[in-house]
């Protein structure tokens, strides 16, 4: 089998590209590097071909040699982390949108079946939870901020990988909630645990956004990446979407106090926690459904917050 895996040297694509690997895959990564790093990929270095491209562009894709034996396309390319979806709202419409058309037609021309990794973000600030299939989304008014750039880019992909599917193509979405562990960027255009992690240990100091009362469910970088590949596994998935969660539900508050514990535990260091100002746009709880995860691919997360935290914590000592 022949996988290509765009984002594939970023924080879930990395593992996945492991994980394929280890399953006897040939695997294609492309990747501008932009966020994710080739040390990802360590591991696996001499097994896989590498392009460094955009997969903006439809000539990055003429890089792939003997295009037609990829059985499988994986899109993670993206950009994501908060603190860019404010600040550079055209530059991630524009990666998200066209590097998920692009990377739909190389699937069409080359006969791939083709799974989307879309976000429960695409859903907006909905307050339907748990989050199902057919959810309406909610964004507020373009005007008032930038967050949505990412949660709408992710719900013109979905929106793109059905018209697909209507036109023949075997495509899948996967909806990931709230990753962590290793690799995961930690600086201030990362992701909640990582970041929470980081700035406990250099500057001694928990950020909690808001009152911290907002609710996230923490999923496991192995338990995602168990669960993409299965997605790109099982047959009969056409049009189908599942979503990757956990469904142990802990408030950012309660995060910063664990993580707190942990530091001092691990290190003997003092963090205090200090509020901050909320993050526009931001739910208030995303809780996943998982329906279809546990009737289509058999899929739980399994690995306890608390042991992955540790986990995660000791990665960056
Ligand atoms: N991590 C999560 O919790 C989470 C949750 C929901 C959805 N997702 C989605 O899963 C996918 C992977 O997320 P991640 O956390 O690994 O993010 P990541 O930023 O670590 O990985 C994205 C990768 O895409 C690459 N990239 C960016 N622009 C590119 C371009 N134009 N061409 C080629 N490569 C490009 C980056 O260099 C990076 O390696 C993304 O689509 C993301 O939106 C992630």
């Amino acid at each position: 089998m022949r996988a290509l895996v765009t984002g594939g040297a970023g924080f879930l694509g990395s593992g996945l590209v492991e994980s394929l690997v280890r399953e006897g895959y040939e695997v294609v990564v492309m990747d501008t590097c932009w966020r994710g790093r080739k040390e990802n990929l360590r591991s696996v270095a001499d097994k896989i071909s590498f392009i460094e491209a955009d997969a903006c562009m439809p000539s990055s894709y003429d890089r792939i040699e003997r295009p037609s034996t990829i059985d499988v396309v994986f899109h993670l390319c993206a950009i994501n982390g908060t603190k860019w979806f404010h600040e550079e709202a055209r530059m991630v419409m524009d990666v998200n949108v066209n590097s998920t058309l692009r990377s739909i037609e190389f699937a069409e021309e080359n006969n791939c079946r083709y799974v989307f990794t879309s976000s429960p973000e695409a859903f907006g600030e909905s307050d339907r939870m748990p989050l199902g299939d057919v959810e309406p989304s909610v964004f507020s008014a373009p005007s008032q901020h930038q967050r949505h750039a990412y949660g709408a880019s992710k719900y013109l992909g979905e929106l793109a990988v059905h018209h697909a599917v209507r036109n023949g193509l075997d495509a899948r979405i996967v909806r990931p909630f709230n990753g962590y562990g290793p690799r995961l960027l930690g600086d201030a255009y990362g992701q909640v645990v990582n970041m929470m992690m980081k700035s406990a240990l250099e500057d001694g100091v928990v950020l909690v956004h808001g009152d911290g009362s907002q609710t996230r469910c923490l999923t496991h970088v192995d338990d995602l990446v168990r669960g993409i590949h299965a997605a790109g596994r099982v047959n009969g998935l056409s049009g189908c979407t599942v979503n990757l969660g956990s469904v142990d539900e802990i408030s950012m508050l309660a995060l910063a106090q664990r993580i707190e514990a942990l530091v001092k535990q691990e290190t003997g260091k003092s963090a205090r926690i200090q509020f901050t100002e909320a993050n526009l746009g931001d739910s208030k709880r995303r809780l996943p459904h998982l329906l279809n995860a546990q009737q289509l691919l058999g899929w739980n997360a399994d690995i306890p917050l608390d042991d992955g935290l540790l986990q995660t914590l000791r990665s960056m000592l």
